[in-house]
């Protein structure tokens, strides 16, 4: 599928229904025109998502917020303002003219302005909202490139900008503001937790009452199986898993891999121990290790402070169910879609 930087080429492609993904600060989204029931039809197609599973309205300004929320409260009115443009979606009720494709039928909408150049200049030219997921085929990793998103999702994308290497690397943060009394964080993720709760003055709900479909545990995952350690259980998580022949990878910050000791059997995949840059690194160092063909990957589990947060979240979902179990023997290699139930 084309790759390029063609943004009146992108936006005609909108304009006409049809999937063009292009780069954001966090990760790649698979964009259409919001308003079109069909273009956002393709949208679940070409990921093989759910319909029922909501989608992200990506917006030129917060000068937007009002044409897609209804009657948005003081919660959402400050964290527009200090977070956007950037990696912070806000679920707010749903305006009256946003379409139930987007929604799934919910009573509310996610909305977000991102603050990548590209992105921001896609938005600008089309002059309105491009509903768009991360760019992936659903259940696997977010892509963070523009060759991410074809290795992933071939020709069912009809154009790819590309904006390079995404900067912050996971997902936005996701804070549901429908209810300006008891405003939650449903997704920790580019804007750190704490600094929302800065800005609001008060602490986040965790969780919903209904949780998002997207938020199951297997979204985010690996084909090979994850566990998670924290540092101080690396050694003994790497002897566990290797012991029954298992071939294992690590994937750690630099501080935790020293603790291990020389191990020439190991595949060895290092973060930098900068939360920051951890995120910023941690899709790409997965799927690396991914292609590796290992039956195994012990995942150090950093703090959850600042982006430390998002990092811990992605690493126990791609774990899944399982994730913090790693007394237990290694399953044998497990190849399914990443689709764990
Ligand atoms: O950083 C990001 O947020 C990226 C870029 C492309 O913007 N997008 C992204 O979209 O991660 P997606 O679809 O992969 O994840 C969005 C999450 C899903 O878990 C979805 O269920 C949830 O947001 N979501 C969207 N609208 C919602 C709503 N109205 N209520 C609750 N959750 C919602
Ligand atoms: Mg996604």
């Amino acid at each position: 599928m084309p790759v390029g930087t063609d943004l009146d080429h992108a936006v005609r492609l909108l304009r006409a229904g049809r999937l063009v993904a292009f780069p954001t600060e966090t990760v790649y989204g698979l964009g259409a025109d919001a308003s079109s029931p069909a273009a956002v039809a393709g949208i679940f197609a070409a990921k093989g998502r759910p319909r029922a599973h909501p989608l992200i309205v990506h917006l030129p300004s917060a000068d937007h917020l009002d044409a897609w929320a209804a009657a948005p409260g003081p919660a959402a009115r400050t964290l527009a303002a200090r977070f956007w443009p950037g990696p912070l979606t806000l679920i707010c009720r749903r305006g009256p003219g946003v379409i139930d494709d987007v929604t799934g039928g919910a009573a509310t909408v996610g909305l977000r302005v991102p603050s990548h150049p590209m992105a921001h200049a896609l938005l600008a030219r089309f002059a309105g909202g491009i509903a768009a997921p991360s760019a992936n085929r659903f259940g696997r990793l977010s892509p963070t490139t523009a060759a991410d998103v074809v290795d992933d999702l071939g020709d069912a994308v009809d154009y790819v900008l590309d904006g390079g290497a995404c900067d912050v690397g996971v997902e936005s943060t996701i804070v549901d503001v429908s209810d300006d009394d008891a405003p939650a964080l449903l997704r920790p993720g580019g804007v750190a937790g704490e600094d929302i709760e800065a800005a609001l003055g008060r602490r986040l709900r965790l969780g919903s009452s209904s949780p998002a479909p997207g938020t199951l545990p297997s979204h985010y995952a690996p084909r090979t199986r994850v566990i998670t350690v924290t540092a101080d259980g690396l050694a003994a998580a790497v002897a566990a898993a290797a012991a029954g022949g298992a071939r294992v990878a690590v994937l750690a910050p630099a501080t935790a891999l020293a603790g291990l000791g020389p191990r020439p059997a190991l595949v060895v995949r290092s973060l930098p121990d900068g939360l920051a840059a951890m995120a910023h690194d941690l899709y790409g160092a997965l799927r690396a290790l991914d292609q590796r063909g290992v039956d195994v990957i012990v995942a150090v589990v950093p703090a959850e402070l600042g982006l430390g947060a998002a990092v811990a979240d992605r690493l126990r979902r791609a774990a899944g169910p399982r994730g913090d179990d790693a007394a237990d023997p290694v399953a044998p290699v497990d190849l399914d879609d990443g689709d764990r139930p």
